[in-house]
């Protein structure tokens, strides 16, 4: 994958497409990192850059009223805490940046052209049917489970 924006990871909030455009450019970044030092600090640099990313959404989503808010901050919390293993993994001396590079690639697509697009439509009250039920977003998120077993609040 070559880390490059397309036109599909759009979800029509401007703010937040520029700053998945930054957060894809610093995924290519740790690519193209060269040497332990280098890949550290992109990686440090990526982390800081997601954590403030998420602030951002869940902000906006709070101030919106976002149905879905609690769900989604569940699966910004279930990235970050993958994201938390691998950069353990890599502190004991793992050499995994090819499956950290995957995983970030695979996840942004599919986050941010599914569950980003879908506070999007909703922040936009577009009613449209993103073609995709919002159980299966969460079984690809990894979080149906655990949505299921703890009922989330329904916003009135
Ligand atoms: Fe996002
Ligand atoms: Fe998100």
């Amino acid at each position: 994958m070559e880390f490059d924006w397309e036109k599909k990871y759009n979800i029509g909030i401007e703010t937040i497409d520029n700053e998945h455009r930054l957060f894809l450019s610093l995924i290519k970044k740790l690519k193209n990192a060269k040497g332990p030092e280098e890949e550290n600090l992109a990686f440090d640099e990526l982390i800081r850059y997601i954590r403030y990313h998420f602030t951002s959404e869940e902000t906006l989503m709070d101030f919106h009223n976002y149905s879905q808010i609690e769900i989604h901050k569940l699966a910004h919390l279930k990235f970050l805490d993958k994201i938390t293993t691998f950069q353990s993994g890599i502190e004991m001396g793992a050499y995994i940046y090819e499956e950290l590079l995957d995983f970030l690639g695979q996840w942004f697509i599919s986050h941010s052209t599914k569950m980003d697009k879908h506070f999007s439509k909703e922040l936009n009250g577009i009613k449209k049917n993103t073609g995709s039920s919002f159980d299966d977003f969460l079984i690809e998120e990894g979080i149906y489970d655990e949505v299921v077993q703890t009922p989330i609040k329904e916003s009135c």
